[in-house]
């Protein structure tokens, strides 16, 4: 009797460690886990496109050989290679296989094949060898085939997606604007939270929405410009083509980069539109004139610095204020956002300054709004937690003050109350500056 009773105690026990352990080594699709989440998953493998060889950024150069030359300068062409990136990457609580689904999508990118999370789990993604791994185009990131390049399912044969139509190219082609034009949003528009921390904020296709413009992404990110699609020897008709620099808030990933931004269609979204200077009272204003978003839209530790100074008649700072312009969050115990006083598209901030306190005459003002993409404190925790980024990174992020743009100043005024004249640095002085400041 008691024998039974303790062989049964054995197999319920048995069978509930079975179940249990079942349970946890069970591989889930990752669908169940995330449903309907498009970065979940690559781009699936993309095989040879017809008349241009593998799907790689290099190829498609060898005949739009511009659009090429600017892509490669672009932050998506540097979205694998980018030290922040890369240290934010190799951080313990980073869901990595996550962050490499919107960083370097497509299939052919990756070392492995996810094939379900192990017992649900995002941290025990489950990976076998990727045969078709292609190290060259996982250097390319976010790489021409992520928004151009597709698989027809019917034929298996992957071909070009185009927006313009009528044109004659050596490669298979389907028209769909749309398709290029929504794409953005499929990455610059999510959020998410994965057990406490955040992975991912941001709402910019949903701020241009709530705006009712016409415009859409392109109109600015992609600025029109009248030329041949390809290389001249090709004997192609200019047309409508877009620079493809992707450039966004001017603070580039390499300093190197800094003498491209204007060229390839940098403008601030702020502009300073007024000041006001009533005795001790002042009042600036700074209007989001240039972007349909919010500024600032992308990472959520990225902010706007305005910043004062007075000069006395000798040169000498005898007044300074700053204000932040963005979003704070706790990280701490579970992400949460505890002020946000970005200003949307057309909006408006109205600084007030009360000079009271200042005993002296100040005969001039410098005013500069600074983008801020990486707070120096931030970057001294990455140098020193350096040593858990992989090679070929990890001595950069070492020293990623030397070879990481932190911020650029996008406007700055200098002001004379006196005569209530106001000079504008033009914007070359500045990106000239920008190329010269380290960690700031
Ligand atoms: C061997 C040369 C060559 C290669 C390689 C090549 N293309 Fe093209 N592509 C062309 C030509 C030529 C056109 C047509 C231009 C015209 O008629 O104005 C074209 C047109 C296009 C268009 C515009 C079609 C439209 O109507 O909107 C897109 C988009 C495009 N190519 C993307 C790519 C991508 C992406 C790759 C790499 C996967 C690539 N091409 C590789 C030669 C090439
Ligand atoms: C597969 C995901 C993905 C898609 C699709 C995508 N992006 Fe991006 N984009 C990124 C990532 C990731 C970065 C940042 C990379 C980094 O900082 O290392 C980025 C950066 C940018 C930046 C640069 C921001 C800056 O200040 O440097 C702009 C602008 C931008 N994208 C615009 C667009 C537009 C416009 C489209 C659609 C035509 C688009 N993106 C489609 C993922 C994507
Ligand atoms: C982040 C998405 C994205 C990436 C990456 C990208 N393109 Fe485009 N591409 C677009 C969009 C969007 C358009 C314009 C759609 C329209 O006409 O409104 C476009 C247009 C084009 C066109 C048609 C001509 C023109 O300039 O409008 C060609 C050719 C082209 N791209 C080639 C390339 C090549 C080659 C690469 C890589 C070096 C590349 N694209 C990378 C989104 C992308
Ligand atoms: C009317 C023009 C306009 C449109 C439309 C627009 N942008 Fe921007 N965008 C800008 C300007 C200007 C900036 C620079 C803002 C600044 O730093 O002052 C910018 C900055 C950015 C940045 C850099 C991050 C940041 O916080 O500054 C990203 C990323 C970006 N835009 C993505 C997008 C995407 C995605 C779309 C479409 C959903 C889009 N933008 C639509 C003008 C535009
Ligand atoms: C849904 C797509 C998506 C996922 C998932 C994602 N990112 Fe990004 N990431 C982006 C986009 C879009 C940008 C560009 C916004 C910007 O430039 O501010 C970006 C920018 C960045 C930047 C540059 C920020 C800056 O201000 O320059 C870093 C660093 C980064 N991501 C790290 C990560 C890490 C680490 C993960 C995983 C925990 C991750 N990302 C997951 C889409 C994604």
């Amino acid at each position: 009797m008691k024998r039974k009773l303790s062989i049964s105690l054995i197999l319920v026990l048995t069978i509930f460690i079975g179940y249990y352990l079942y349970h946890k080594q069970r591989p889930v699709p990752i669908e169940d886990v995330f449903p309907g989440k498009i970065w979940a998953k690559p781009i699936e493998t993309l095989s040879d496109v017809k008349g241009v060889g593998a799907p790689t950024a290099k190829n498609c150069g060898t005949c739009h050989v511009e659009i090429y030359e600017e892509w490669k300068l672009s932050t998506h062409a540097n979205a694998l290679s980018d030290i922040q990136f890369q240290s934010e990457l190799a951080k313990p609580t980073s869901p990595k296989w996550i962050c490499l689904n919107c960083h370097i999508p497509i299939q052919n990118q990756r070392e492995t094949i996810i094939t379900g999370l192990r017992g649900g789990d995002y941290f025990e993604p489950i990976q076998i060898p990727n045969p078709q791994f292609q190290k060259d185009m996982q250097e390319e990131a976010i790489t021409c085939a992520t928004c151009h390049v597709r698989m027809d399912h019917d034929s298996n044969e992957s071909y070009v997606i185009g927006a313009t139509g009528g044109t004659s190219p050596p490669h298979p082609i389907k028209i769909n604007r749309e398709f290029l034009q929504n794409r953005c949003n499929d990455c610059h528009n999510e959020m998410y939270t994965l057990n406490q921390s955040l992975v991912c904020s941001f709402q910019t296709g949903t701020e241009l929405q709530s705006t009712q413009s016409k415009d859409n992404c392109v109109t600015c990110h992609l600025p029109e410009v009248s030329r041949s699609f390809v290389k001249p020897s090709l004997h192609r008709p200019i047309r409508k083509s877009h620079k493809h620099g992707f450039i966004g808030g001017g603070v580039p990933k390499q300093f190197s980069l800094y003498k491209e931004q204007i060229r390839l269609g940098y403008k601030s979204g702020l502009v300073l539109s007024d000041i006001k200077q009533d005795k001790n009272k002042m009042e600036i204003r700074f209007l989001n004139k240039n972007a349909n978003h919010h500024v600032t839209t992308g990472d959520p530790e990225r902010f706007y610095s305005l910043n004062i100074k007075g000069f006395d008649i000798s040169g000498k700072t005898i007044y300074n204020s700053e204000v932040k312009i963005g979003q704070e969050w706790e990280w701490y115990p579970e992400a949460k956002k505890t002020k946000d006083n970005r200003i949307s598209s057309g909006g408006e901030y109205i600084w007030k300054l009360d000079l009271t306190s200042v005993s002296e005459t100040i005969v001039t003002f410098q005013i500069q709004a600074i983008h801020v993409r990486l707070k120096g404190i931030t970057s001294d925790y990455m140098s020193k937690t350096a040593d858990q980024v992989p090679y070929p990174y990890r001595d950069k992020v070492k020293q990623i003050k030397q070879f990481y743009p932190h911020s650029s100043i996008v406007l700055e005024t200098i002001y004379e109350p006196k005569r209530n004249l106001r000079r504008d640095t033009p914007l070359k002085e500045l990106f000239k500056r920008n190329e010269n400041r380290r960690g700031e």
